[in-house]
């Protein structure tokens, strides 16, 4: 039994488990979030935003920041490497009513770390130090970091910049056990999460990277000692990941959803997507989000392209509910065939 189940305290927020949902640009939006909910991650994280976009009150930039009330405790994740402008956005983000804020510095996208922001932030980590302090000292949340274990395998450095976000006054810093190079290719080396445990003081250490189910979730904690852990990939079609997790935890059993469970729990989504985006975005978007659900079907590829040929949400809609599912294998094995765009 791990401690995955217990409540963790972030500053002066009591999160109920450790295991949180990731920020995910193009995923986790208002419907995924929506999803993510009803199974209670300890916390979940909002797609990363501009601090610029938020200081100019950028409408669709308000828009990825749209929470219910069901998604607390909820992070808003900021995307930026200028001090003054960390503190304007950071204040706009709590008054939105926000539990918890956290600094990107591990977004590989050239065009944002071109600028020295996302893992760009990653070669000036004194900066990292500077722009958490003025978000800490302009709000009353708790402050929190996401990085990589360092920008190629040359310049390894999170323990490094565990330290100084320690000493700025971060509650937690997640890492992502990949560098910059490796982008999300290859496995995540939990040894450096370890290190940065073992170095902490105070500060929490949220483990991420490969941890996608419950036997993952357990080796994170057990190899590191990490305080928390954060699921990225692993809840895309899977919102329940918590849940299992959870359960294995507390050595219940785990409840295996069958093919006609995720077909439902799709439709939910397709739904959720429907009430919340136009036309255009939900037929978007389903290609991507059907294909994470039914990755389990050996006939997701007939499925892909029936839905990426829809036309309209008509069409969508009966595919969903009439797709005949093929039968269940493995989830290893459809990988190749999914092709997903995530
Ligand atoms: C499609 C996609 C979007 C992502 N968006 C963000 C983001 O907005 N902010 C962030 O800090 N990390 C982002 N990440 C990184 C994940 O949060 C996570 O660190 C990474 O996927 C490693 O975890 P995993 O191996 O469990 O997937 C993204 C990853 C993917 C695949």
């Amino acid at each position: 039994m791990s401690s995955l189940h217990q409540p963790i305290q972030l500053g002066s927020l009591t999160l109920k488990n450790r295991v949180f949902y990731a920020p995910l640009a193009g995923c986790s939006d208002f419907p995924f979030r929506k999803m993510s909910a009803k199974y209670k991650p300890g916390l979940m994280y909002c797609e990363m935003v501009k601090m610029d976009a938020i200081v100019r009150y950028d409408t669709g930039t308000f828009h990825i920041l749209d929470y219910s009330p069901d998604m607390h405790p909820i992070g808003a994740q900021l995307c930026g490497s200028k001090p003054s402008l960390a503190k304007q956005a950071a204040k706009i983000v709590e008054d939105l009513g926000f539990d918890v804020i956290d600094l990107n510095c591990g977004c590989p996208v050239d065009k944002v770390t071109k600028d020295g922001s996302g893992s760009g932030m990653l070669k000036t980590p004194q900066l990292i130090g500077d722009v958490l302090a003025e978000i800490v000292s302009s709000v009353k949340i708790p402050v929190t970091v996401k990085i990589r274990a360092g920008w190629d395998d040359q310049s390894i450095n999170a323990v490094e910049i565990m330290k100084i976000a320690e000493k700025a006054g971060a509650k937690a810093i997640c890492i992502h056990g990949r560098t910059r190079q490796q982008g999300y290719k290859g496995p995540a080396n939990w040894d450096y999460i370890k290190a940065c445990k073992d170095e902490a003081n105070s500060i929490l250490i949220i483990g991420n990277g490969d941890i996608i189910d419950s036997p993952s979730a357990e080796k994170a904690i057990t190899q590191t000692g990490c305080d928390a852990v954060l699921v990225a990939r692993g809840t895309m079609g899977r919102p329940w990941a918590v849940e299992d997790i959870l359960n294995y935890s507390l050595g219940l059993p785990i409840h295996e959803r069958n093919l006609e469970e995720c077909r439902t729990a799709l439709y939910e989504h397709f739904l959720a997507t429907k009430k919340y985006h136009h036309d255009h975005r939900v037929c978007v978007d389903m290609r991507r989000i059907g294909c994470w659900y039914l990755k389990k079907s050996s006939g997701t590829r007939q499925f892909r392209e029936c839905i990426s040929r829809s036309q309209s949400i008509q069409d969508i809609e009966d595919l969903i509910l009439n797709f005949p599912l093929g039968e269940m294998i493995n989830e290893s094995n459809s990988d190749e065939e999914m092709n997903c765009e995530c």
